[in-house]
């Protein structure tokens, strides 16, 4: 019931940046949020899941989550009415374990994380995230963070490294050829540190396929977000955390967008639920594997049609979900 309430009050948009939390009903059922209980939103975005939850249980107390002030602050709004039943911290979610250890709340009873860019970040046009905003390519999630900018990542990279952060992290095909442009730039003088500069050259860097209706440039821009914020080894030391911290029985949720992001969740949960990777004629294990979870999602759980048809951004999305053994 509440669940159609949110969706509702923010299709009506009430909030200037308008979102619909993805899977919601799908994470609030696993992680059980009917049961009071602590939980944890590692990644508070608007804080659409965390309303939710919050809302599920009178006695449910929540800590949210995020690197990015920007988010803590909206959510922070959206969600005073719950008062002292929410602590939101400003913290990378790989430190997950830690910013629980410093609530002195005990341990939770559920953690979700929603990976990726917030539609505050993709709408925020100086943030340099999106391709179909003019802005510095700055793409930091958290925009404090001592961290260099995709624009600074993009004039100090050598050729090899700026074309091997493409391949792997956007799975792009001609990912040396549109290093090799943006090297060549630079060595003319006009190095590429706007949004709309580099969609433009990786279009004419890159054709197009007949049957591709996304922008030629999103799997580049994927890559350098997922390098600026070293999305990927955060994501991991996440997983290890959080499992490390849930309550015997509790439950971890991780809805992603991409197909590597996919991969890590579904290959950490295997090596935490105990199957060994190492190759077969392995005297001892090395892979890390031990029996920490068992896995709730055989396969990972897609939205329906209708949330599909309702928001886009549903479409990529995919959910695993995990319960610490006791
Ligand atoms: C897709 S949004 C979450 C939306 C949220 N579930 C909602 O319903 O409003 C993802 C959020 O995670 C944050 N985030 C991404 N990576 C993070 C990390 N490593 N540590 C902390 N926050 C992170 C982003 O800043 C962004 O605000
Ligand atoms: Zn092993």
């Amino acid at each position: 019931m509440f669940v159609e309430k949110i969706s509702r009050s923010m299709r009506r948009g009430e909030h200037e940046f308008e979102h619909v939390p993805v899977l919601l009903e799908e994470s609030l059922g696993l992680l059980e949020v009917e049961n009071p209980g602590l939980f944890v939103d590692a990644t508070l975005g608007l804080g659409g899941h965390s309303e939710a939850i919050l809302a599920a249980n009178a006695d449910n107390r929540l800590i949210g989550i995020d690197q990015d002030r920007d988010a803590l602050k909206a959510a922070g709004e959206r969600l005073e009415r719950f008062g002292s039943r929410v602590r939101l911290v400003h913290s990378n979610y790989s430190a997950v374990a830690d910013v629980i250890d410093n609530s002195n709340w005990g341990s939770p009873d559920g953690i979700l994380a929603d990976l990726g860019v917030s539609s505050l970040q993709f709408d925020s046009a100086e943030r340099g995230f999106s391709l179909r905003h003019d802005a510095e390519l700055d793409m930091r999630m958290d925009a404090a963070a001592d961290r260099p900018t995709a624009a600074e990542l993009l004039a100090t990279l050598d050729e090899a490294e700026i074309a091997d952060i493409i391949y792997r992290y956007g799975e792009e095909r001609a990912s040396r050829k549109i290093a090799r442009w943006i090297v060549n730039r630079r060595n003319e003088g006009r190095p590429v540190t706007t949004t709309l500069d580099l969609a433009d050259l990786v279009k004419r860097a890159v054709r197009q396929g007949p049957n591709e209706r996304t922008h030629p440039a999103t799997r580049t821009f994927q890559a350098l977000r997922i390098a600026v914020n070293n999305e990927f080894d955060n994501l991991e030391r996440f997983l290890d955390g959080a499992v490390d911290v849930l309550a015997d029985g509790g439950r971890l949720v991780v809805i992603t967008f991409h197909s590597l992001e996919d991969r890590i969740v579904k290959q950490a949960f295997q090596r935490l639920s105990g199957k060994c990777s190492c190759p077969p004629r392995m005297p001892v294990c090395h892979c890390g594997a031990a029996k920490k979870v068992e896995i709730l999602t055989r396969k990972p759980v897609l939205p329906g049609e209708q949330e599909m048809l309702r928001n886009s951004r549903s479409r990529s999305a995919k959910l695993r979900a995990a319960l610490k053994r006791k």
